[in-house]
């Protein structure tokens, strides 16, 4: 069954989507069955991969709304293949209805955890590319997880931010979700020119350094991984001995490691 990944974080421009492609492409290349979830109306994951959502009639917004009327929509039928061996349940503004549309509707924060029974078994991993909000799509997102990564932007510092985040996902731990795992901090948009990164990096260890992970990997700022995006492809395929292409071949390998650990943890803890 899917390890569901959502990656997160409230503050805009952080790197989530990059991430998002670029670790689910690299967890392809790795032999992984891969589903992408766009979990964001500005659709930019959906456009980076190379569709137009607003073209599409089938979306996630689409599919939640189906299912907050009752029907249960077929979610396969929303999928789309990527030349890259990933899928894709895509995006569009349908899904910005949604976040007051769930307000009256009944188990509002599980719609989308239900929806994917429909093709967990048909994955190995699932990432969700979650909004730069706190609202009602990302609760769902964070339902709907096994884990969270959160990418954190080098270049500030993030207290503030960290601090709401870390509240909703205790949040949905309490009342939807008690099983959901950070699997860390991935630093992005990494300058190495300054010592930025790296007081970034000590803020956030003394202050939650005993909870979370923080990814050995990091992500630099590069022109290409903006690039690859605006071409329809993940850095990978755009350049793959760029830095960038490394840092994220890096980040699959721990991403993986963390997943197999957890599977070896739970098998022995069915056999005992
Ligand atoms: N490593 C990188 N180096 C340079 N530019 C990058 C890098 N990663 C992402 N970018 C660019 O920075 C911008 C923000 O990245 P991205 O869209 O991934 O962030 P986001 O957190 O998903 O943003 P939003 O909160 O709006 O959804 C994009 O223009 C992207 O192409
Ligand atoms: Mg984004």
């Amino acid at each position: 069954m899917a390890k569901v990944i959502a990656i997160c974080n409230q503050k805009g421009g952080v790197g989530k989507t990059t991430t998002a492609l670029n670790l689910g492409v690299g967890l392809a290349r790795s032999g992984k069955r891969v589903l992408l979830i766009d979990g964001d109306p500005q659709s930019d994951l959906t456009t980076a991969l190379g569709w137009n959502g607003d073209a599409l009639d089938n979306s996630l917004g689409r599919l939640m709304y189906l299912a907050t009327q009752e029907y249960k929509p077929r979610v396969k039928d929303s999928i789309l293949h990527h030349p890259e061996s990933i899928d894709l349940i895509p995006s569009n503004l349908d899904l910005s209805s949604m976040e007051t549309r769930l307000v009256n509707a009944m188990s509002r924060e599980k719609i989308l955890a239900n929806l994917m029974k429909d093709v967990r078994n048909d994955y190995d991993y699932i990432v969700i590319d979650c909004m730069p909000s706190l609202g009602m799509i990302t609760i769902n997102a964070l339902t709907a997880a096994d884990s969270v990564i959160i990418p954190v932007q080098a270049q500030f510092l993030p207290a503030k931010g960290m601090t709401q985040l870390m509240r909703s996902i205790d949040m949905v731990r309490n009342h939807t979700n008690d099983k959901l795992k950070i699997d860390g901090v991935l630093m992005t948009l990494v300058d190495y020119r300054t010592n930025l990164a790296k007081e970034v990096i000590d803020t956030i260890r003394t202050k939650y350094g005993m909870q979370i992970r923080i990814f050995d990997a990091q992500i630099p700022v590069a022109v290409k991984a903006a690039e690859a995006s605006k071409a329809g492809q993940s850095i990978f395929e755009y350049d793959k001995d760029s830095k960038p292409a490394k840092a994220y071949e890096a980040l699959t390998k721990e991403v993986i490691r963390i997943g197999e650990r957890e599977r070896h943890r739970n098998e022995a803890s069915i056999t005992r």
